[in-house]
């Protein structure tokens, strides 16, 4: 279902990984309603046809769904497929949203009562009382742990590489990373491994954030997570963060052409979070979106938290 409308030269293109729910579908939904033609990927060709389907019901016509699985790499048949269909029909991307992720973890009860809503469940809670919760409901399982990583670093790095030539031909190619306070180097109990990703950022290369990787994964499988210093719960997902924020910052300094940022969009009701969240997508999508539509020119190689510059650490 690729559509076949016709573009006007200076409509801005985008492509939101991810897009067939929770904050992805709200990214699509707010960039198209700024006027940018938007590129629906989604892994499931259905979720991600019905997903279209209900934003051109609510008016927005120019969103058009192509099919995307970021994890199908090295050489991801899926991946060259959209590649080869955004060069033949745009000759360009303008914005790339990297929003696909996983929560790198098993989850192991299907806790919301679907008799209550998120506000019944979780009204009288905290954020902290939120998360202990979802500590609860979900197991760290080497499995979960490495296809937390294979999706939300490598994934999405190759979603990059095979991207980055057609960012290269727009005037004001522009990536946004969706990452997390998760991703933020003070959840990290080492500070040799700090100071090497944030003061000596210049010097990292990707090749030392795999070796980096595979260490982590060597120490989940040793059950030394704790003990060697990485975060504790959802140490996957964090891992997967801390390593893409670092990336991205990589890619800035070598494309001074691009903006490269990494957005925090706050805690979020998804399933992700089985709905745990404060924030309702619309919301959290509007502190990418925000960052998204900044004023050519603007920062790179940053981080943005709710909308909002903020540190690594
Ligand atoms: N929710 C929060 O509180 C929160 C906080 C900080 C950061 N974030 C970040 O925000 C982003 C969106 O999260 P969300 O809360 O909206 O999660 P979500 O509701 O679980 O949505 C995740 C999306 O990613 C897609 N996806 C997962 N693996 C994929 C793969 N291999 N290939 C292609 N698509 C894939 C999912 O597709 P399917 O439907 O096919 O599974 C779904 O569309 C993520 O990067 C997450 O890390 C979320």
């Amino acid at each position: 279902m690729e559509g076949t409308i016709p573009n006007p030269p200076n409509t801005r293109i985008a492509v939101v990984t991810g897009g067939n729910k929770g904050i992805g579908l709200e990214v699509c939904r707010q960039l198209a309603a700024a006027g940018i033609t938007v590129v629906l990927t989604a892994r499931d060709e259905k979720r991600g046809v019905a997903a279209v389907e209900k934003l051109r019901e609510a008016g927005l016509s120019d969103v058009i769904f192509h099919q995307l699985e970021i994890t199908d790499a090295p050489r991801s048949p899926s991946i060259s497929r959209l590649t080869d269909f955004l060069k033949t029909r745009f000759g360009k991307l303008d914005i790339l949203v990297n929003n696909a992720a996983i929560g790198g973890v098993e989850y192991v009860q299907d806790p919301v009562d679907s008799s209550l809503t998120s506000n019944e469940k979780f009204g009288g809670m905290d954020q902290l009382q939120r998360l202990e919760w979802m500590a609860t409901a979900v197991r760290e399982t080497y499995a979960a742990a490495r296809e937390g990583l294979q999706t939300n670093y490598y994934g999405t790095k190759h979603v990059i590489e095979a991207l980055l030539p057609l960012l290269q031909a727009s005037s004001d190619g522009r990536i946004v990373n969706v990452s997390s306070e998760w991703g933020l180097l003070r959840l990290i109990n080492n500070e040799e491994l700090k100071q090497e990703l944030n003061d000596n950022v210049e010097k990292l290369t990707e090749e030392r954030l795999d070796e980096i990787l595979d260490t982590f994964l060597n120490d989940f499988k040793a059950g030394e997570v704790e003990a060697h210093g990485w975060p504790k719960h959802f140490s996957a997902y964090k891992l997967s963060k801390v390593t893409l924020n670092a990336y991205s910052r990589i890619l800035a300094r070598r494309h001074p052409e691009l903006r490269i940022n990494c957005a925090h969009p706050g805690y979020v009701k998804t399933d992700m979070t089985l709905q745990s969240g404060l924030l309702t997508p619309e919301e959290g999508a509007s502190n990418l979106v925000n960052v998204v539509l900044l004023p050519e020119g603007g920062p790179t190689g940053t981080f943005f938290a709710l909308g909002q510059e903020a540190p690594f650490v």
